[in-house]
């Protein structure tokens, strides 16, 4: 984890207060801290860094958790790596779907945040448009995957053919993508582990629908932008589940109150401040489709339709 990061970092479990965190440094090069830990220094817990990652999501902490989530599968990170990066691997079906929502973003100086990251391809886009940009995660398959890219500028990846055979293809970053400003940390989107008011640009795209309590990730994205100067991208498919959350917490989807009807208006109200929630208010500069595709295998592709919204405050 690039040092720089140190100073934006609270403890994440000890949410609403927000307690600095310390470090202490193992082994570290260039300003890249490769093993180490990020001690609370209210509630004592200790986060490390192995490998260059910083773990910060308090539930990663936890031995002998749950089940593995499904994006920590081969089959899984194949698809998104193909999602994310299909067109620098000239593939000619690839999505344009990353670089047409980088278009809805304006150049802003300051932090990004990507939010449910994945492989990290849009925190790359982000970083285009801003000072430095971080990607974060609660899958580690896909952090180390976006941190390999980062540092090593290529990545061998194998794509699912067909049952289980694969084709390995070799990635290589664009020379203009600057890997001095992106990082990549496991963390969850219901409990960021950075200061308020630390972002002047975010996106939370096609995430919503694959938490828990969707909500918490709203309020969660409004507490880390700045008050003024900030642009907030949000997209999602809303695939409402209830596998993943409970009816009486989608935004949408559903007759129940308090959020009946449908998601993206749901979403408008909040950020707008027409429902409370999310101030001060967000002022909504575009609205509309992306077609995203994903591939599972070489023929088969799923193709979902994000509802993006553009705000800015
Ligand atoms: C449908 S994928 C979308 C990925 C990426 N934003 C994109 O549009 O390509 C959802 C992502 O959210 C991540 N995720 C799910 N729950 C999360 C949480 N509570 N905190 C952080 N990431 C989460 C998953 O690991 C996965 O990478």
């Amino acid at each position: 984890m690039k040092k720089l990061l140190i100073e934006m970092l609270i403890c994440p479990a000890c949410l609403p207060d927000e307690n600095r965190l310390t470090s202490k440094i193992i082994k570290e090069q260039d300003e890249d801290i490769f093993s180490g830990s990020l001690t609370c220094r209210r509630c004592g817990k200790v986060y490390p860094i192995r490998n260059g990652i910083a773990f910060l999501d308090p539930a990663s902490l936890q031995k002998g958790k749950k089940t593995k989530s499904k994006y920590e599968t081969a089959p899984v990170l194949s698809s998104y790596m193909w999602s994310h990066y299909g067109d620098l691997l000239n593939d000619s079906n690839a999505s344009s779907a990353y670089t047409e929502w980088a278009d809805l973003m304006y150049r802003n100086s300051g932090l990004a945040l990507d939010a449910g990251s994945a492989a990290g391809r849009f925190t790359f886009e982000m970083s285009k448009k801003s000072d430095f940009a971080i990607g974060v995660d609660n899958s580690l398959s896909f952090i180390q995957s976006a941190r390999e890219l980062m540092i090593n500028r290529r990545m061998k990846i194998d794509l699912l053919q067909e049952g289980v055979l694969t084709k390995q293809n070799t990635l290589y970053l664009p020379e203009a993508w600057d890997s001095d400003k992106v990082e990549f940390i496991v963390g969850d989107a219901l409990a960021l582990p950075f200061r308020s008011k630390a972002f002047s640009s975010l996106a939370s795209l096609n995430l919503i629908d694959k938490v828990p309590i969707p909500i918490k990730h709203l309020k969660e994205m409004n507490r880390v932008a700045k008050e003024k100067d900030a642009q907030f991208l949000f997209s999602d498919p809303f695939s409402w589940s209830k596998e993943i959350s409970n009816e009486e917490d989608w935004l949408g989807g559903t007759d129940r109150e308090p959020y009946s009807g449908r998601g993206i208006k749901n979403i408008m109200a909040l950020l707008k401040g027409e429902r409370k929630g999310l101030l001060p208010e967000w002022r909504i500069e575009k609205q509309g489709n992306i077609w995203w595709k994903i591939r599972t295998h070489s023929n088969h592709f799923e193709l979902i339709r994000s509802c993006f919204v553009k705000a800015h405050r």
